[in-house]
């Protein structure tokens, strides 16, 4: 099948990618021209496991196109996906004007029937809003339907989670454009959920929301767990193993990031709001969220008293593991408070250096994981990249004149660590 995807940034290049991998043709658009350059000519502008490869496989095999001319996308295509940003505006809502502007152009081009898509996290009646623009604007009075098609792509594993989805949710205004949709997705095996085009909208938010949720609530069970001499973990492990709570998303820490989560929660009680509900379970999931920061730097506070002078060795910098994606990072956030607060900063992470030095210029950023303890006062673990936990902690005590660590992700024994003999602080245990 002939596809499209007008934008090209992790959720376009990742659903293009992977619809040419399953063997549909798939033409990629993009209005960065620079972007659209680099990926012709064999660069990537995000890291991604395994997505350069299928990229590079794909783009020799004539399956995968990158382009600018977003008309050649549309005329040549079926099923047109619309993948551009959608980010908050600072009253919490979400900004549409890219969607307009593509749903416009997409207007303008078409010259037969097409299936206009929504992969982009929207508010609720989106999709209607984007009929009623392509209806507007086509001169050429060709059929269309409008789609709405979330995505659930976790980064990192975006790929994986793509290939291989729990649910495919496709919310639709009549049967006409289900078929061709379920035939799209039918590489997949997964189970195709037909909604009306509302429901599929807020079923993106409501999955975030929740899985927000989740974490917060994890997260204010770890403040009773410290204060009561119980061990967070066990609590998960213990509720977790219920299959009506199930153990993902228990993992108490020093809060979740991302571009996601933050933005979705606020949208979502944006939009309530706006439809004349007050979500305050989700304003406390924020609350919660930020308040686990707050405690976790006090920790640190508390422990090496004045920070300033002090180096402190900071693991982790990214989001969360396997990405490079520092946007609205819990580790880049407590970098932040803690260089506000005069220390020294000594930062590594496998992955999402550049991107944080951009932002970051004042720390000084190792490239050998074993070697940032040294001169350190204490040691942070930021983000759960699993290689953290075979630090050489031997070495790092030994760099380290007072071996201080704080664990804002559990990665480390907490028994096992005094042996090593290290301070050991982490989350709710
Ligand atoms: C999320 C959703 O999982 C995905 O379905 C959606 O499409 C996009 O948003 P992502 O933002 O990539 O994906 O990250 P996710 O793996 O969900 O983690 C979000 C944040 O929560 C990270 O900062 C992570 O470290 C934190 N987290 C996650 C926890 O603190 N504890 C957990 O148990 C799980």
């Amino acid at each position: 099948m002939k596809i499209a995807l007008i934008g090209t940034g992790y959720v376009g290049l990742v659903t293009g990618t992977c619809f040419a991998e399953a063997g549909h043709q798939v033409i990629c658009a993009d209005c960065d021209a620079q972007k659209v350059k680099l990926l012709q000519s064999g660069g990537m502008p995000i890291y991604e496991p395994s997505l350069e490869e299928l990229v590079r496989k794909n783009q020799a095999s004539g399956q995968l196109r990158f382009t600018n001319d977003t008309k050649e996308a549309v005329q040549e295509s079926l099923v047109i996906f619309i993948a551009v940003p959608t980010p908050p505006l600072p009253d919490g809502g979400v900004d549409l004007s890219a969607m307009e502007a593509v749903a416009r152009e997409i207007a303008g081009f078409m010259t037969s029937y097409k299936i206009v898509v929504d992969k982009s996290t929207v508010p609720v009646k989106t999709g209607e809003k984007v009929a009623e623009t392509i209806k507007r604007y086509c001169k050429s009075r060709v059929d269309f339907d409008v789609v709405s098609n979330p995505e659930f792509l976790r980064e990192g594993f975006a790929v994986e989670d793509f290939m291989n989805p729990d649910r495919v949710v496709v919310g639709v205004a009549s049967q006409r454009p289900v078929q061709t949709l379920r035939d799209l997705y039918a590489p997949f095996h997964a189970p195709i959920i037909v909604t009306d085009i509302n429901s599929a909208e807020l079923i993106k938010h409501a999955a975030n929301s929740f899985l927000a949720l989740k974490i917060s609530y994890v997260n204010a069970l770890s403040v009773i767990c410290e204060a009561s001499g119980a061990n967070i973990q066990e609590v998960a492990n213990g509720i977790g193993m219920d299959s009506r709570i199930g153990r993902q998303f228990l993992n108490a820490s020093l809060g979740f990031g991302g571009s996601c989560f933050p933005k979705d929660l606020s949208a979502f009680i944006k939009i309530a709001e706006q439809i004349g509900y007050d979500f305050g379970l989700l304003k406390e999931v924020q609350l919660i969220n930020s308040r686990q920061m707050d405690r976790f730097f006090k920790k640190i506070q508390e422990t090496l008293w004045i920070l300033k002078g002090k180096t402190i060795g900071v693991l982790g910098l990214a989001f969360k593991e396997n990405t490079d994606d520092t946007r609205m990072s819990p580790a880049m956030d407590l970098c932040r408070r803690l260089l506000k607060e005069g220390a020294k900063l000594r930062v590594y992470d496998p992955k999402a250096m550049v991107k944080a030095k951009a932002e970051l210029p004042q720390a000084e950023y190792i490239e050998d994981m074993d070697a940032v303890a040294e001169g350190c006062d204490a040691l942070v673990v930021a983000t759960e990249w699993p290689q953290f936990k075979n630090l050489d902690l031997e070495r790092a005590r030994k760099a380290m004149s007072h071996p201080i660590m704080f664990d804002g992700r559990n990665l480390f024994d907490p028994s096992e660590m005094e042996e090593q003999g290290f301070v050991y602080k982490s989350i709710g245990r």
